[in-house]
């Protein structure tokens, strides 16, 4: 559990953290990446955070890996690198630091570890997890083995190290639907998000996909006649869903890809209006880069991703509290599984 009082504490012993409105002015090339959705007033307190960050890693030989849903002071002010989680699980092979920070969730940081033993992976905050990693354990993996003798598991990567292990391969929802229909076998059995899985079912109809009954407290909460009637409200808005959305809300929409899949289309197809049925911070991201587009519309907050903030990046890379760790024998069988899917991306152009 977070000691905020202590940590406030601890680090204003070391840093001066005022806001400072002449500081964050010197850091204009930082702002001017999310300008339209942070006010000066903000970024005068983010400033102070933002370059000591900065600063510490370069001194520890560090690189932040920021998932595409964090807020824009940490996805452009702090982040080496920012994507979704299969970019990033890539990204942690490819980096040559010594410390990675993950800012996104728990089951990235072990992603990351998982891949790179050797490096000292940082978790900002221990409780930032997922509910489709909290919905299944490696028992759940043998009861659908039982239940589907014979048929492969293609496990999302929002899950635990010990559910990989126990999966024959790992998907994103970026190569989901390539990765099942790539199967040597009829029944696939996908978990835990049964939403992505009926999706990948409805664009992989050659196999028999079978699921877990998991699913994302953010995008389980959007249904298509919110869609509908969003649409009658503000008519040439363009709908655009993640997959871990129900399929009737993906039916609805008119584009779903993965949050980079999302950013690829907005940027492709700058339309005049978007809706993004996703995580709210995905929209503040990309808003500066496409001045042209007008982002509505609800969004919902991921209260897991939302737990990371620049202050505990900064305790835990001060003090190199929040190690990642994972018993070395279920690290080998998962890295299996997470390595098999980079290797099937990678051959399969994705
Ligand atoms: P992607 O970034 O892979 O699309 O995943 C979204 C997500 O919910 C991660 O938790
Ligand atoms: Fe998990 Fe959903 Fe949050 Fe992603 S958005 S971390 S899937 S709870």
């Amino acid at each position: 559990m977070f000691d905020l009082p202590a940590q406030r504490a601890h680090l204003s012993e070391k840093y001066d953290l005022t806001p400072s409105p002449e500081l964050a002015a010197s850091m204009s090339d930082i702002y001017d990446r999310m300008s339209r959705v942070v006010s000066p007033a903000d970024w005068a307190i983010f400033a102070p955070y933002v370059k000591a960050i900065n600063d510490l890693k370069a001194e520890r030989n560090a690189v932040i890996l920021g998932h595409n849903y964090m807020t824009p002071e940490i996805y452009h002010g702090i982040s080496d690198f920012g994507g979704d989680s299969l970019q990033l699980a890539i990204k942690a092979t490819e980096v040559e630091a010594d410390v990675i920070v993950q800012c996104g969730v728990h089951f990235m940081a072990e992603t990351s570890k998982i891949l790179s033993p050797e490096k000292t992976v940082l978790m900002p905050d221990m409780e930032a997890g997922c509910s489709l990693a909290e919905s299944i354990t490696a028992e759940g993996i043998e009861e659908m083995r039982r239940r589907y003798p014979g048929a492969p598991v293609v496990t999302y990567v929002n899950t635990t190290a010990e559910v990989k292990a126990a999966s024959d391969i790992c998907c994103t929802s970026s190569n989901a639907a390539q990765i099942v229909a790539a199967q040597d076998s009829h029944t696939v059995i996908m978990t835990p998000d049964q939403y992505l899985a009926q999706n990948v079912a409805r664009d992989v109809p050659q196999k028999n996909v079978v699921w877990w009954e998991g699913s994302c407290i953010v995008h389980e909460q959007y249904s298509a006649t919110d869609l509908r009637d969003f649409r009658e409200w503000n008519p040439g808005t363009r709908l655009i869903a993640h997959p871990e959305c129900p399929p009737d809300v993906v039916a609805e929409a008119d584009f779903s890809g993965s949050t980079s899949g999302i950013i690829k289309y907005v940027t492709d197809e700058k339309p005049e209006k978007a809706l993004l049925i996703t995580e709210c911070s995905m929209a503040s991201n990309i808003a500066d880069a496409l001045p042209e587009v007008e982002f509505v519309g609800p969004c919902n907050m991921c209260p897991y991703m939302k737990k990371i903030t620049l202050e505990k990046v900064l305790f835990s890379l001060d003090t190199m509290t929040g190690q990642v760790e994972v018993d070395a024998d279920i690290a080998a069988k998962a890295r299996l599984s997470v390595q098999r899917m980079i290797d099937l991306s990678r051959q399969l152009g994705i």
